[in-house]
């Protein structure tokens, strides 16, 4: 089916200039980008937009490192948007990282792991609304 999902390029990613190469990976996989913004997140923001971490270990680690540096976010669809983005992305661990994945490729370390992508078609419709309202996302014909 046509879906939806909200990817995030995470500040290391954007930090080493890879913003490009990382959206020409969903592009040549068939997912359409259509709606994309860079943002510097607020403490406010990361945390709301990673709600259900909140009791987690490393929950302020996370929150720390989202807010280093700016992220670009994304509305990808297309087949299977959500399960292909994760393909695409590979293990959050980088180590756990299959081949060729963009986690092998880009990332360094579970924290600084290039990429976020929604992981249920749940998640999605939360992480999109997140970030976009309705008029700024451009559906393909
Ligand atoms: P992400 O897909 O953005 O969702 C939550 C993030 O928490 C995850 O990627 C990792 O970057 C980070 N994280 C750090 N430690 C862990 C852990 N032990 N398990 C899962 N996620 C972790």
């Amino acid at each position: 089916a046509q879906e939806r999902t909200l990817s995030i390029i995470k500040p290391d990613a954007v930090a080493k200039n890879a913003i490009g190469e990382i959206e020409s990976r969903f592009e040549k996989a068939g997912l359409s980008i259509v709606a994309m913004k860079m943002l510097q997140l607020s403490r406010e923001q990361a945390e709301g937009f990673y709600a259900e971490h909140k009791e987690r270990p490393f929950f302020r680690d996370l929150v720390d490192f989202m807010t280093s540096g700016p992220v670009v976010v994304q509305v990808l669809e297309g087949e299977n948007a959500i399960l292909a983005n994760r393909e695409l992305m590979g293990a959050t661990n980088p180590r756990e990282a299959a081949v060729g994945t963009i986690r092998a490729d880009f990332a360094e370390s579970i924290d600084a792991n290039a990429v976020h992508g929604s992981d249920s078609a749940e998640s999605a419709i939360r992480e999109v609304d997140y970030f976009f309202r309705g008029d700024e996302i451009c559906p393909r014909a």
